[in-house]
């Protein structure tokens, strides 16, 4: 909420017109009361000394009722909330971020005091936000490095045993090879990430041709989709289609959706990509006819480290589209999904194209 709105809505002060008048009012009043007491009084002939008396009693029972009432109030309005406020930001101190504070007043009684919980509550939960997904990433990393290396000291060890056949051997020193490379991939993905998401990289943005971008990008699957049988298609509008982008970080979003459409595509699939222009930015889209995702996937599936299809979790550590998010959005650019369990994904990137 911006200043302003908050100042129309919450009460800015603590000490309002409404109090000054009330006690301006009180004290008036009680001083009228003081002149109706010493006239009753007077009237009644009472001598000097019960007047004084009267009046004095009057007098100490007016400045105690006020200095309790006014006790009372500093207590409630600024006391309470100050201790409460005191305690919870002790134990945020101490690493408790489950604290919250309740609010003190209803909506049409707010007043700062309850604008500053309410940004005191949200800190608290974002600073759990943040504890949970530090905690999140270092278990993560920990596990994804942790079964290579199982593999790596397995195979090591079956490697050093006598009498291996020459087939054994080959096996075992391919096993070690394909772990260490998962762990090259996991840290490079690591640094990557690690980069893009402290904003050390700004786009270095450069007039480049994004369609021969594509194809060269294309064209480092084709193992993968003539093993597989795959049937792949380039509808590329443009044969040189030049834009103003990052030539360096964009091809690691076109690699990520490419590896990922022939990953989930089961033999004799298809896996399609475009590249055309729509409202004056240019969309590049990856479908495949793979397995798809349901709703639950689809909402995890830019998160780091979220594998949804356990049958592939071995290839990857599920880093591949929070790297490509990343960069899309460092790019200015958009990045959508659509998925049916069973027939197939689209992945759609729109970039802005600015003239140049
Ligand atoms: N084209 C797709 N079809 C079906 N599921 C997909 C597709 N693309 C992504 N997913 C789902 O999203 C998850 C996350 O994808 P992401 O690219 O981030 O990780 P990954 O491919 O598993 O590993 P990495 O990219 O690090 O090699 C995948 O594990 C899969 O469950
Ligand atoms: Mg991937």
């Amino acid at each position: 909420m911006k200043n302003t709105e908050i100042s129309k809505a919450v009460r800015q002060s603590r000490f309002p017109k409404r109090i000054f008048f009330g006690y301006y009012g009180a004290l008036l009043i009680l001083s009228g009361v003081h002149i109706g007491l010493l006239l009753g009084v007077q009237s009644a002939h009472f001598n000097e000394v019960l007047i004084i008396v009267v009046i004095l009693l009057f007098w100490a029972a007016v400045a105690g009722g006020l200095t309790l009432y006014t006790r009372q109030q500093v207590k409630r309005t600024y006391e309470i909330p100050m201790q409460r406020l005191a305690d919870a930001a002790g134990r945020i101190a101490s690493g408790d971020f489950s604290v919250r504070i309740e609010p003190f007043n209803e909506n049409d009684t707010r007043d700062y005091l309850d604008v500053m919980i309410d940004d005191f509550n949200k800190m608290a939960a974002e600073l759990g936000n943040i504890e949970t997904l530090r905690v999140d990433f270092f278990s993560n990393v920990s596990h994804e490095i942790k079964t290579p290396i199982a593999i790596i000291q397995n195979s090591a060890e079956m490697l050093g045993r006598p009498g291996l056949t020459e087939q054994e051997r080959l096996e075992y020193a391919g096993t070690v090879t394909r772990a260490a490379k998962r762990l090259n991939t996991l840290i490079t993905n690591i640094l990557k990430l690690n980069k893009l998401e402290n904003q050390s990289t700004t786009p270095r943005v450069s007039r480049f041709d994004l369609s021969g971008q594509l194809i060269r990008s294309a064209l480092l699957f084709e193992p993968v989709w003539e093993e597989k049988d795959i049937n792949f298609e380039a509808n590329i509008a443009d044969e040189r289609r030049m834009i103003n982008g990052d030539e360096e970080l964009l091809p690691l979003v076109w690699d990520n959706l490419l590896s990922n459409a022939f990953k989930f595509t089961d033999k004799g699939g298809t896996v399609t990509l475009r590249e055309y222009s729509e409202n004056g930015r240019v969309i590049v889209e990856v479908e495949d006819s793979g397995c798809g995702m349901d709703e639950q996937t689809k909402k995890h599936i830019f998160d780091k480290f979220y594998q949804g299809d356990t049958s592939h979790s071995t290839e990857g550590n599920g880093l591949g589209l929070a790297l490509a998010m990343r960069v899309i959005q460092i790019s200015g650019g958009d990045m959508e999904v659509k998925s049916v369990p069973g027939k197939g994904t689209v992945f759609t990137v729109s970039l802005p194209d600015s003239p140049g």
